[in-house]
């Protein structure tokens, strides 16, 4: 596997993932734990990020601390990414957000992107694209060439569950942008699902 991809290997986010897997969680109890794990993953995946100094008055005396030296851009690929975004941004709370429409054709598996928006300085941002499953790759590819168009320099793939298929199409594509995961899981089946995966995230988040 390229060293491209970090698998986040937190015994929390194991626990919390395995919770997350079960067919018996519902949609209540599959939104909280996929927030949760959204949380803890921020801490990774954005531990190579560049600070600045920053001047601090403290009670005492006055120092140089450190603040990111980049804004921060976190783009959830609707609907599934949406799940993931009031983790991530618990911690980012200055992030700004973009959203990129993007679902599988059920048959053909092919990607259709129907809604952009996205703040007007992406391009000197730091970028987190954020989805909880990385299948065929097609959704991946679709969004990260977007973003790249939109002139995005710097992103990260930050998804929960990756399917070995994905990671590979991802990278054929696009080798440059790290993938952050929880797992990779065995393979994908006939339908374009992940095995053992967690079923459709989407439809899990919202219920439907
Ligand atoms: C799911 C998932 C990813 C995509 C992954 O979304 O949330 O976006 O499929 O599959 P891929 O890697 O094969 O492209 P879906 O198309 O079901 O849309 P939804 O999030 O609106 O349910």
């Amino acid at each position: 596997m390229s060293s491209n991809v970090i698998v986040i290997e937190h015994p929390v986010i194991r626990t919390k993932l395995t919770e997350l897997r079960d067919v018996s969680a519902d949609h209540r109890k599959f939104r909280a734990l996929l927030d949760e794990i959204a949380s803890l993953m921020v801490y990774e995946v954005t531990r190579d990020w560049p600070t600045k100094p920053k001047s601090v008055q403290t009670p005492m005396e006055r120092m140089t601390g450190h603040e990111l030296a980049r804004k921060v851009t976190l783009v959830p690929i609707l609907r599934a990414g949406l799940g993931m975004a009031d983790g991530v941004l618990r911690l980012l709370p200055e992030a700004r957000m973009g959203h990129l429409g993007v679902t599988r054709d059920e048959k053909t598996l092919e990607p259709i992107s129907y809604y952009q928006k996205l703040p007007p300085d992406i391009a000197q941002t730091e970028v987190l694209l954020i989805d909880p499953m990385l299948a065929t790759g097609g959704s991946g590819v679709a969004a990260v060439s977007f973003l790249k168009k939109a002139g995005v320099a710097s992103m990260k793939f930050v998804c929960l569950v990756a399917a070995p298929e994905g990671i590979r199409t991802l990278h054929q594509q696009h080798p440059d942008v790290p993938i952050f995961c929880a797992a990779i899981d065995r393979q994908l089946n006939d339908h374009g699902f992940i095995l053992p995966g967690l079923g459709d995230a989407g439809d899990r988040i919202f219920g439907t």
